[in-house]
């Protein structure tokens, strides 16, 4: 998605753009841009297709001292990705620049009204609408950038964030947002400020951070206070926060890719998302998450539980459903924001919406907890990203802890995610009554072994490697689990295609029968995450119904395993564990699997084509 950075200060500005595009090149993007003001008021624009390596080359000759400049990561909405289209967009005159993440909903209205005031356009994009339109209120009410970008703010109907500079001025910026995030470093030299659609850029240069709320407009001056204005509301009283960001786990730390990082950081995020919270005192364990204890009475006593995400969060809230309707007693229902938004939803004001992301930054998972509030429902985040929107926008709620997540393919966020519904989970059923002690406290213990048990499966890296070649020459595969494994190979599916493209499907394993059966033949692998647990024996009928058809198996399969072992063409064990626990293992090989077999085709594993880290636009 989309990133911005901007810098005013004393320092050369084009380093720091550069540098801090790279912070964000994680989000996926497909052409990155910038411009740089010069104290002698003339506007440097720099654009290149493709990695921001390619603009770090075109800026590289540049040898004026400017120290105002915006930059731009651009994933293509509205027209192709092309140098025309990227960011920044200059007004008719040349005097404004802007950078632009979102969508401005109206902009072909607006764009047909400024064309007949005598304004053209060079780009097909929506963004270079809005900065033409603040110019043309900049020239008709002689007003100074601040007011303008406001007025013109009003007459957008959509989302933004945006950084605007004019060249005459060169002493300023003025950045906006609304559904869409920024944030603004506070520096430590001579008055200076950064700006970057996360804390990932700025942090380097100081943890001293102001989050934009929605509508809100900052004029960020060198040397002068920062003042921010809300579209409705006028000056704002805004905080400042001290948001500390880990660098050295912004760094692939030896791994050749993010994701393969990623996957070996669980065990340790794991005990990270665990650390005070579950606590061991005279022998015995228990669970405490802030949240609960400061909002028991409201989620103990709720109707019911929906939990709102997307993509990986949402196979995350099918396991989590599973949990709360184990240990809770409590109806539960997991609906995809994207489809709860606009649905005719029934909300209780009695019932508890979990929103689950990642990102925090999602728009289907922020429009769906804007439905549930005006509902009345209580909204309860599991968020990893720290004072991220969805962070800020829910009532209370659980942070994941478990670092930055920069590969797109999520892997150690959906981990962190069940982790903390199952800690959400135990906590609330103690306190309703609903699970016994000695199962809590099991449940519990068993959750502190899982980052042990994550190592021991990573120990099978290499076998999982020579096995994923296999997997290259495939067209389709399928991925069967039943029950606490179902939503494991809903995940295992969407792996594999997002990173390998790989058309794959993921089923609960006895609905195989009702139609995908179809597709079995010897070219298809079929996945089965094949456990001893409650249905080992349904799952083993369907194993036979795959066979008799000369599908290929390979298996997820309890360690020691022997039954399956040998109707299978590979096997990969995971430990013992309970079985509520059981996705937390056996998700790890089918990470590792999707990894390789998107290294073996050589592909560009840590931002696959078309796909975006945070997917802020709907
Ligand atoms: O940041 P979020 O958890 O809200 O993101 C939700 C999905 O966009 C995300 O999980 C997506 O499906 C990932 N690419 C999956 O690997």
């Amino acid at each position: 998605m989309c990133g911005i950075v901007g810098y005013i200060g004393p320092r050369p500005v084009l380093p720091i753009l550069i540098g801090g595009l790279k912070k964000l090149e994680y989000r996926g993007y497909d052409s990155s841009g910038c411009a740089a003001v010069t104290p002698d008021n003339t506007m440097l624009v720099f654009k290149a297709k493709g990695k921001v390596s390619n603009l770090e080359e075109k800026t590289k000759e540049c040898q004026q001292p400017c120290t105002l400049g915006i930059a731009h990561t651009r994933w293509a909405t509205h027209g192709i990705p092309s140098e025309t289209n990227a960011h920044p967009h200059l007004s008719q005159s040349g005097n404004l620049a802007i950078v632009h993440n979102g969508i401005i909903e109206n902009y072909a209205t607006l764009r047909d009204q400024l064309r007949k005031r005598g304004y053209t356009f060079k780009s097909e994009t929506d963004t270079e609408v809005l900065v033409q339109l603040i110019e043309y209120i900049m020239n008709i009410r002689h007003s100074d950038l601040a007011t303008s970008v406001r007025s013109a703010l009003r007459l957008c109907i959509g989302a933004y964030a945006i950084a605007v500079v004019d060249r005459r001025v060169p002493t300023q910026m003025v950045a906006a947002r609304k559904s869409s995030p920024l944030a603004i470093g506070i520096g430590k030299e001579n008055g200076e400020f950064f700006i970057a659609s996360d804390a990932s850029p700025i942090a380097e240069y100081t943890n001293r951070i102001v989050y934009l709320n929605d509508e809100d407009v900052a004029l960020i001056e060198q040397g002068k206070e920062l003042q921010i204005e809300n579209l409705h509301s006028g000056s704002v009283d805004y905080e400042i926060k001290e948001v500390d960001l880990d660098l050295t786990m912004l760094d692939k730390g030896g791994f050749p890719h993010f994701m393969l990082k990623e996957i070996f950081d669980q065990p340790t995020v794991l005990k990270d998302c665990m650390r005070g919270r579950i606590i061991e005192r005279d022998g015995s364990l228990r669970v405490v998450l802030s949240a609960v204890e400061q909002h028991k009475q409201r989620l103990v006593s709720a109707r019911r539980f929906t939990i709102v995400s997307c993509g990986t969060s949402w196979h995350a809230g099918l396991i989590g459903k599973q949990l709360i309707e184990h240990f809770c007693r409590i109806h539960t229902e997991v609906a995809y924001a994207s489809e709860y938004r606009y649905n005719d939803v029934v909300v209780d004001p009695d019932e508890v919406v979990i929103a689950i992301s990642q990102s925090g930054e999602t728009a289907d998972t922020l429009a769906a907890i804007e439905i549930a509030k005006k509902h009345g429902a209580m909204v309860f985040g599991i968020v990893n990203s720290v004072g991220s929107s969805i962070a800020r926008q829910t009532d209370t709620g659980t942070y994941v802890h478990i670092g930055p997540e920069i590969g797109v393919a999520s892997t150690k966020a959906f981990t962190g995610q069940v982790t903390v519904l199952a800690m959400l989970a135990l906590a609330l059923g103690h306190e309703r009554g609903t699970v016994d002690h000695e199962e809590y406290e099991e449940v519990l213990r068993e959750l502190t072994r899982i980052p042990d048990k994550i190592d021991h499966i990573l120990r099978q890296n290499d076998r999982i490697r020579d096995m994923a070649r296999i997997f290259t020459y495939a067209h389709n595969c399928l991925y069967l689990g039943r029950g606490w494994n179902y939503p494991v190979a809903l995940e295992g599916a969407l792996k594999l295609k997002e990173i390998s493209y790989i058309h794959a499907e993921g089923y609960p394993a006895a609905e195989m029968k009702h139609g995908p059966i179809a597709l079995i033949d010897q070219d298809m692998p079929v996945i089965f995450i094949a456990t001893h647990h409650r249905l080992y024996q349904k799952i083993i009928s369907n194993m036979q119904e795959v066979l008799s058809r000369k599908g290929r198996i390979f298996a997820i399969v309890t360690e020691g395993d022997e039954q399956v072992r040998n109707m299978c063409a590979e096997v990969i064990e995971v430990p013992d564990t309970l079985a509520c626990l059981e996705p937390l293992l056996t998700v790890i090989p089918l990470q590792l699997l999707s990894y390789h077999v998107a290294v073996a085709k050589q592909l560009n594993v840590d931002q696959p084509r078309n796909l975006a880290k945070s997917v802020t636009v709907e």
